[in-house]
């Protein structure tokens, strides 16, 4: 194969793997990854969630940012996985498994290391 040729197949797993499909095709990582948790929240909340580690406003203005459901006394592991099995009524159902919601959980954990959620 020439060099040319093997940069080519390279760059085109780059693009295959940085596709959200491939990410939700991917092997399941450890139950209650916040990484993971990351992934599935850009890929899934940030259309009306801010879902970064900052206070700014979020995109859907009635929808509280991340930081800000971290903090708040809804935000226990239960509480959480919960909200997240039902559809609001500006909440679609968002079709999350078991692991998804563990990841998200431990996600917004992460975003409140002072006040950890139990
Ligand atoms: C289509 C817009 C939309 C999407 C997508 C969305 N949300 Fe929401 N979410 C809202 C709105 C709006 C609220 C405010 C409560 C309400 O009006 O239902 C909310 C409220 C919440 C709450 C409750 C916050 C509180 O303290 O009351 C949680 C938790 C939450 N969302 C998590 C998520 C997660 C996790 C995702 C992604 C997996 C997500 N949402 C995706 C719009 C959305």
């Amino acid at each position: 194969m020439s060099r040319y040729a093997k940069s080519m197949v390279l760059a085109l797993l780059a693009a295959v793997c940085a596709t959200p499909a491939a990410f939700a095709d991917a092997p399941k990582p450890p139950p209650g990854s916040a990484m993971a948790g990351k992934g599935i929240a850009t890929l899934k909340c940030a259309g009306c969630h801010n879902v970064n580690n900052d206070s700014k406003g979020s995109p859907n203005l009635k929808a509280p940012p991340f930081v800000v459901i971290a903090k708040s006394k809804l935000a226990t592991v239960r509480e959480v996985d919960q909200w997240l099995q039902v559809a609001h009524h500006d909440m679609p159902d968002l079709g999350l498994d078991a692991g998804q919601r563990g990841d998200i959980v431990a996600y917004l954990q992460s975003l409140s290391p002072q006040d950890p959620m139990q």
